[in-house]
C-alpha cells in the first residue's frame, strides 16, 4: 500500500517496481485499449493460443489419435488440469473436476449434494447472488417437486451496500436450512466473504455449504479445504484467461467420496463412470473416482485446451504475488478516485478494507451506463452492472499502474465535459 498522493509520476515509478511487469509481454493486448475487463473476460496468453493450436495440430495430423496419444491426451486432459487448479483453490486434485459450465456444475452439484430430510430443506442465498445461482436453484427446487418461494431463503441484504457478515451469520442459524450458497466475492460489488467464517459457521450448523468463486479464482488464493467448504464452482474465462465459454471448475470436499473414494453423481453420464470401465458400455454403472465423477459426457477439448496454457503465467507468477499486485491496483484506483472522481459525484462501491475486496474496483455514478459506454469510445474497457456501477478490473498479470491512471483521467475528463451525454440514448446489450 502507498499513502502518495496519486499522480502518473507515482503510477509510472510503481511500474517501475512491479515484479509482475513481465507477464504483459505474454499477453494480446488489444492495440490501442485499456483493457479493465479481466472479471468478465480475461484477455488471451501466447501460452494459452499455444495449448489451443496444440490440439488443433494434433486433431489435424492424427484425428481420433488425440484422445490417448501425445503428450496430452485428451482423455485424461481434465484430469492433469485438475491437479494444477486444486492448488490455486486449496484442494486435493481428486476434490477437483474440469467440466462443463459453472452454471452446468451448479445443477450437478446440486443434484449430487442437495438432500432434504424431514425438517431440513431450505436453501440459504445472499441478496446479491448472480442471477444464475438463483435460476438453476429454483430450477431445481421445481424438478424435485418443491416451491422456490418456500424452499429459498434470502439473507438481508444488509443496511449498507454490503453484505452484512453478522446476518449471513444469523441465517445460517435457520434449523430448516439443508444448504447454503455464497459467492466468494459479489459480482457487482467486488466484496469479499469471509470464506472462512461461513464455512466454518455451516458446518456448525449442519448446513451443506457451497461457493460461487466466479470471481475470485485465478487473482488470489483459497484454501477450500482448511475452510471446510462441502462444494465450490468457478469458470476459467475470467481472471483465468482461457477463453469465452472455456471448460469451468468444481470442488466437492472428499467427506463426499464413498469409502472406496467413488463419487455417486446427480447428473450422470458416461464420464461419470470409473475411467476404467467406462469402455465396458455395461448397463452396470460404476462410480467415478473424486470429483471427476462429476464430469457427465465428452469433455469440450477446443474450449478446455487453453486452460492448460493460461495457467502457466498464474503459475510462474504465484498467487500470493498476483494477489498483492491485484491490492496495489484497487487501491491505486480507489486513491484516484478519491483526489479526482469523489467532486464529480462518483463514489467508490467497494469495500476499501483490502481483506474485504476482490479484483475489482466499483465506481457509482448516477450515469454510469452512458460513461461506460464512452469510456470504450475512448479505448477503455471497463463493463456496467446494473443500476449505476462501472466496474473496473485490472488484471495483475497484464495491466500497469499507468493503464489505471490513464483510464480514470479518461473518466475525468468524461465526467468534466459531459461527454457521456452523447451515449445517453444508445441502445447495448451489454456495456
Ligand atoms: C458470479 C458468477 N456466477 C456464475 C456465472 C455464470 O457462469 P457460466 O455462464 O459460465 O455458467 C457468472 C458469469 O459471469 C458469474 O459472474
Amino acid at each position: 500500500m502507498n499513502h502518495s498522493h496519486p499522480s502518473r509520476e507515482l503510477a509510472q515509478r510503481l511500474d517501475t517496481t512491479d515484479e509482475l511487469a513481465q507477464f504483459r509481454a505474454r499477453f494480446f493486448v488489444p492495440e490501442g485499449q485499456i483493457y479493465l475487463d479481466g472479471n468478465s473476460l480475461g484477455l488471451l496468453s501466447r501460452d494459452a493460443e499455444r495449448t489451443l493450436l496444440a490440439v488443433l495440430d494434433r486433431w489435424r495430423a492424427t484425428g481420433i489419435g488425440g484422445w490417448l496419444g501425445g503428450d496430452s491426451p485428451w482423455f485424461t486432459m481434465a484430469e492433469s488440469l485438475s491437479a494444477r487448479v486444486a492448488k490455486l483453490v486449496g484442494a486435493e486434485a481428486d476434490e477437483v473436476a474440469i467440466a462443463n459450465s459453472m452454471t452446468i456444475n451448479l445443477h450437478q452439484l446440486l443434484c449430487t449434494l442437495y438432500q432434504p430430510k424431514a425438517g431440513r430443506t431450505k436453501v440459504l442465498i445472499d441478496a446479491h447472488s448472480f442471477p444464475t445461482d438463483r435460476y438453476a436453484l429454483r430450477s431445481h427446487l421445481q424438478l424435485r417437486g418443491l416451491d422456490p418461494n418456500e424452499e429459498i431463503v434470502i439473507a438481508p441484504a444488509g443496511a449498507s451496500r454490503f453484505l452484512d457478515e453478522d446476518e449471513l451469520v444469523d441465517a445460517l442459524a435457520n434449523p430448516e436450512l439443508q444448504m447454503a450458497l455464497f459467492p466468494s466475492i459479489v459480482y457487482t460489488t467486488g466484496q469479499l466473504l469471509d470464506l472462512e467464517r461461513l464455512c466454518r459457521v455451516a458446518r456448525e450448523n449442519g448446513v451443506i455449504v457451497g461457493l460461487d468463486m466466479s470471481h475470485s479464482v485465478g487473482v488470489m488464493p483459497h484454501a477450500l479445504d482448511d475452510w471446510g467448504a462441502d462444494f465450490a464452482g468457478w469458470g476459467h474465462y475470467k481472471w483465468l484467461n482461457s477463453g469465452p465459454g472455456s471448460v469451468a471448475g468444481l470442488y466437492l470436499n472428499r467427506r463426499h467420496f464413498d469409502d472406496e473414494g467413488m463419487v455417486h453423481a446427480g447428473l450422470a453420464g458416461w464420464w461419470s463412470v470409473h475411467k476404467e470401465s467406462m469402455f465396458e458400455m455395461s448397463d452396470e454403472f460404476f462410480p467415478g473416482l473424486g470429483a471427476s465423477a462429476l464430469q457427465i459426457g465428452t469433455p469440450a477439448v477446443l474450449s478446455m485446451a487453453p486452460i492448460d496454457g493460461a495457467l502457466r503465467p498464474i503459475e510462474e507468477a504465484g498467487l500470493e504475488r498476483i494477489r498483492a499486485k491485484s491490492l496495489a491496483m484497487t487501491e491505486f484506483l480507489m486513491q484516484i478516485a478519491d483526489a479526482e472522481l469523489a467532486p464529480l459525484g462518483f463514489q467508490i462501491g467497494t469495500p476499501r478494507d483490502a481483506k474485504r475486496r476482490g479484483g475489482h474496483v466499483s465506481l457509482q455514478h448516477e450515469n454510469a451506463q452512458p460513461m461506460s459506454l464512452a469510456l470504450r469510445a475512448r479505448g477503455v474497457v471497463p463493463d456496467f452492472r446494473k443500476p449505476d456501477v462501472i466496474r473496473l478490473a485490472p488484471s495483475p498479470l497484464y495491466n500497469t499502474f499507468s493503464e489505471c491512471w490513464d483510464a480514470l483521467q479518461a473518466l475525468k475528463e468524461i465526467a468534466v465535459t459531459r461527454a457521456y451525454e452523447e451515449f445517453a440514448a444508445t441502445p447495448s446489450l451489454v456495456t
